[in-house]
């Protein structure tokens, strides 16, 4: 019968004959062939009897070549492991030739295996990171689906600017085959969208507030894009966004709603991928090794994500966390140095950082920022200058989310948005919500690998993402 590797170390009988199908991660003494088939971290050990093989086949038994192996699952004296294979018929499907598969049975960089995204995932640390990725993406379906919230596919083609920060990838037409082309012969791309201008969408929080006004509580998860040229650790230029929208629904509910939904993302994750996060954690500790003493994390991954789960997040004030910074002094090792001096300034990455890491050490929920320093449609508060919106901030990610509750007023609406030199017209559908039955309603915005960062441990964006879109990288 034919089993999954998984399936195999979890349930496989002893001595019963079984095929299993998968690439070998290495060859040992011309009898040990480590079998892995994506279905988890593990391998399994198939030994070969190569007085009985054909020596040819054997010498294609090579790195990352895929093999059809049947033969009897025994006990295995081997270390780690409680059961192997006695192989009794093996078939190489696919070649893999050892002088030219880049990956070798060694440490790569990160950098490498970046350039190589079509092939890391063959690697244990990124297959370990994609499947956690997949159960996370599960997990967010699954809370949302248990807790009264439908699911809404948002536009990824838009006319609207849903954060009016102008950072959008403008989407023309062009007939390939028979593209108009300029004076000088080179192609002349169009600068709309059949007579329209058109953008890949920045955030779908617009329209899921539409459905919120209809269907009451809903999320979106999907593929978002900012045309932002920051070559940092936590941006990309093509990521996913997690939003929930719900109505009748206030500030203060929107963070027990942030709170409670991570950390059951987190749970689940805890859960239900025990070993992929067993074995990211002792790379975390590897990679924490070359680090100077002072900059190792004092806790494990797990103990990372239990934290977390375990213990409320700390909700403070913009104007609070404004005087913390004021009063702070500069770090010593310079990692926090210039610290804020003003109100209404926004806070920069190193602020948000020393807030979480240095003063409160566990997620952080900032709320009640300044109006000149959030979007449009963020609900003013009564003392006309701070909006009802948060951030939640995570040790070593910085911003996680980004929410509000929405102004539900029409009249101020509209003030805000010809404040920030949007056309009303433009947005006329976004206003009707608040002309037909306006509420009080509020949501975030979850940066997807943002999250899948924080839950494996790793230190770059472009780490947990299939196929990393960066300004460097748009090749996949
Ligand atoms: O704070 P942002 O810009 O908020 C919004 O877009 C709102 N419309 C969300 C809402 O209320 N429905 O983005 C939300 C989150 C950020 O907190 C961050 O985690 C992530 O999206 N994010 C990015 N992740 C990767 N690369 C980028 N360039 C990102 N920009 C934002
Ligand atoms: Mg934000």
């Amino acid at each position: 019968m034919q089993y999954s590797v998984k399936e195999l170390l979890e349930k496989g009988k002893l001595l019963q004959e079984v095929t299993v199908q998968g690439w070998v991660r290495t060859f040992r003494s011309n009898r040990f062939i480590a079998l892995n088939d994506g279905s988890t971290i593990h391998n399994i050990q198939c030994v070969v009897d190569f007085e009985n093989m054909d020596e040819q086949m054997l010498k294609r038994v090579t790195t990352s070549a895929a093999l059809k192996i049947t033969g009897t699952l025994t006990e295995s004296q081997g270390k780690g492991q409680t059961v192997e294979i006695q192989v009794s018929q093996l078939e190489i499907l696919g070649d893999s030739d050892p002088e030219t598969y880049p990956i070798q049975p060694k440490k790569h960089s990160l950098e490498f295996l970046r350039e190589n995204a079509h092939l890391r995932v063959r690697t244990n640390a990124f297959g370990a990171i994609m499947r956690v990725r997949s159960v996370l993406s599960f997990a967010i379906h699954k809370y949302f689906q248990e807790n009264g919230f439908f699911y809404v596919n948002t536009p990824i083609i838009t006319g609207s600017d849903a954060e009016g920060a102008g950072e959008m990838f403008r989407v023309t037409t062009l007939d390939a085959k028979n593209p108009p082309l300029n004076e000088n012969g080179s192609v002349q791309y169009s600068e709309d969208f059949f007579g329209k201008e058109t953008n890949l969408t920045v955030s779908g929080q617009l329209e899921a507030e539409t459905f919120a006004m209809s269907l009451g509580k809903v999320y979106t998860f999907g593929p978002t894009f900012r045309a932002e040229n920051s070559n940092t650790s936590r941006h990309l230029a093509e990521f996913w966004m997690v939003e929930p929208e719900v109505a009748f629904l206030d500030l203060a509910g929107n963070m027990d709603l942030a709170e409670d939904f991570i950390k059951y993302v987190l749970r689940h994750v805890l859960e239900n991928c025990k070993d992929d996060i067993e074995f990211l954690e002792q790379r975390l500790i590897e990679e924490e090794k070359s680090k100077p003493q002072n900059e190792r994390s004092e806790m494990t991954l797990s103990e990372r994500l239990r934290f977390v789960v375990d213990n409320n997040f700390k909700r403070v004030s913009y104007t609070e966390a404004i005087d913390i910074l004021k009063n702070s002094k500069p770090n010593k090792n310079k990692k926090f140095q210039y610290l804020i001096d003003e109100w209404g300034a926004d806070l920069q990455s190193e602020h948000e950082r020393f807030l979480v890491e240095k003063h409160f050490k566990c997620p952080v929920i900032l709320f009640d920022y300044p109006a000149k320093i959030k979007a449009f449609y963020m609900r003013l508060n009564e003392d006309g200058k701070t909006v009802r919106a948060m951030d939640i901030l995570f040790p070593g990610i910085g911003e996680i989310v980004g929410g509000s509750q929405r102004e539900e007023r029409y009249d101020v609406l509209v003030e805000k948005i010809k404040a920030t030199g949007i056309d009303e017209k433009e947005l006329w559908w976004y206003l009707d919500l608040r002309k037909f039955g306006t509420a009080v309603h509020s949501g975030f915005g979850l940066g997807f690998e943002r999250l899948v960062l924080f839950t494996t441990g790793m230190t770059n964006i472009r780490d947990v993402i299939p196929f990393p879109r960066t300004p460097q990288s748009a090749e996949f």
